[in-house]
């Protein structure tokens, strides 16, 4: 007999909702999207030509659908809000990075998911992509992490929502928030974060739109990442790449458009490795592979109890740092 599949709602239906809900669909399925946007519900049924049930305000869904899921794929002031709402409906919550705009809102969520008993993941899967998973992997090879940076200095192309920091959250809740995630998969939990921001560039934005963040991690590892949201040399996927010192060698990761190169060498060794990964489809390199694949762990976290290896707790850490850098960046000054 066929197993019934998990019923999801999908709140949010921009960009990112129609997209992911392919990858939904593998495991689960949609049947029914929320977005307060007409125009926004009509791209998403016309591109994906599924034949769902769509609603303009999100408690109208809760009330009138059954469902077991929801995914979370809108603005990020929009995530507590439904979060808390679809879990005392008894709904197991997949959120979209970044999880909320504050630390408080995040455990907010997991109160009401853990007071519910229901599941909560976040979306933030870069360790999940290959050429990132492969540097998690390395650290068998080259020892714990010494120093690590990446940094993302490019030309967004940001409008609305993003732009305003009551509804992004901020510079780095727009871009960083995976790589945040990525380092502290690399170097364990923060110890101590401090951040400056550059005089702000593009009036789109009303927060600054850059921040340089030195980190300090309890393995005592250094890391740096910085942002810009306005920097014309380079797109989105060119940047990101990393440079890690460990201790008994070194590796990097060099991003572009078609494919991400990862080098490696031991101290000592006479050649360098090199290892590349192709772009399959129209999406960032081993996207799809991650999307897929926290998508099933979510589905089997709920059907049989298997630990993911994402949770809520990747997401809350991630804020954690975030508000951090930014309240350090706010008291430090413009330079
Ligand atoms: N994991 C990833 O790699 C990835 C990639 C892109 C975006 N995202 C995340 O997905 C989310 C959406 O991003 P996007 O690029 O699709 O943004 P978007 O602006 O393209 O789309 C957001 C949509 O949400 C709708 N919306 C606004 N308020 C809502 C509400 N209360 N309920 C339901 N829908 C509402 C808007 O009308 C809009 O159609 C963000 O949290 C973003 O960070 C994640």
């Amino acid at each position: 007999m066929n197993k019934r599949k998990l019923r999801f709602g999908m709140f949010g239906t921009g960009n990112f909702g129609p997209f992911f809900a392919k990858y939904i669909n593998e495991v689960a399925e949609v049947v029914a999207i929320c977005d307060p946007s007409p125009a926004a519900r009509t791209r998403f049924l016309d591109s994906t030509q599924l034949k769902v049930q769509a609603f303009e305000s999100y408690r109208e869904l809760l009330d009138s659908v059954d469902l077991d899921a929801v995914a979370l794929t809108g603005p990020n002031h929009t995530h507590k809000d439904i979060a808390v709402q679809a879990a005392k409906t008894g709904l197991h919550v997949f959120c979209e990075k970044a999880m909320a705009l504050s630390v408080q809102d995040c455990w907010e969520m997991v109160r009401a998911c853990e007071a519910a008993k229901v599941r909560l993941m976040v979306g933030q899967k870069r360790r999940l992509r290959p050429p990132w998973a492969r540097m998690i992997q390395l650290r068998d090879v080259l020892g714990p992490v010494v120093a690590i940076s990446t940094v993302g200095y490019f030309q967004g192309e940001f409008q609305g929502w993003w732009t305003r920091k009551a509804e992004s959250g901020g510079v780095l809740d727009c871009s960083g928030v995976h790589e945040l995630e990525w380092m502290r998969a690399m170097c364990g939990d923060v110890a101590a974060v401090s951040a400056i921001s550059a005089p702000q560039i593009d009036s789109r934005f009303d927060f600054a739109d850059s921040i340089h963040v030195s980190l300090r991690y309890r393995s005592r590892a250094i890391g740096f990442l910085g942002v810009s949201l306005s920097y014309p040399l380079k797109k989105y996927r060119e940047v990101y790449g990393a440079e890690v010192v460990c201790r008994d060698g070194g590796m990097r990761c060099v991003s572009s458009i078609q494919h991400a190169d990862v080098y490696w060498r031991l101290r000592g060794e006479n050649v360098e490795h090199h290892e590349r990964f192709e772009e399959t489809g129209d999406v960032p390199i081993g996207a799809e592979e991650a999307l897929r694949r926290e998508m099933r762990e979510f589905v089997r976290w709920i059907e049989e109890g298997t630990e993911p290896t994402l949770t809520w707790e990747q997401g809350l850490r991630t804020v954690e740092i975030i508000e951090a850098a930014h309240r350090s960046a706010l008291e430090s000054g413009q330079w």
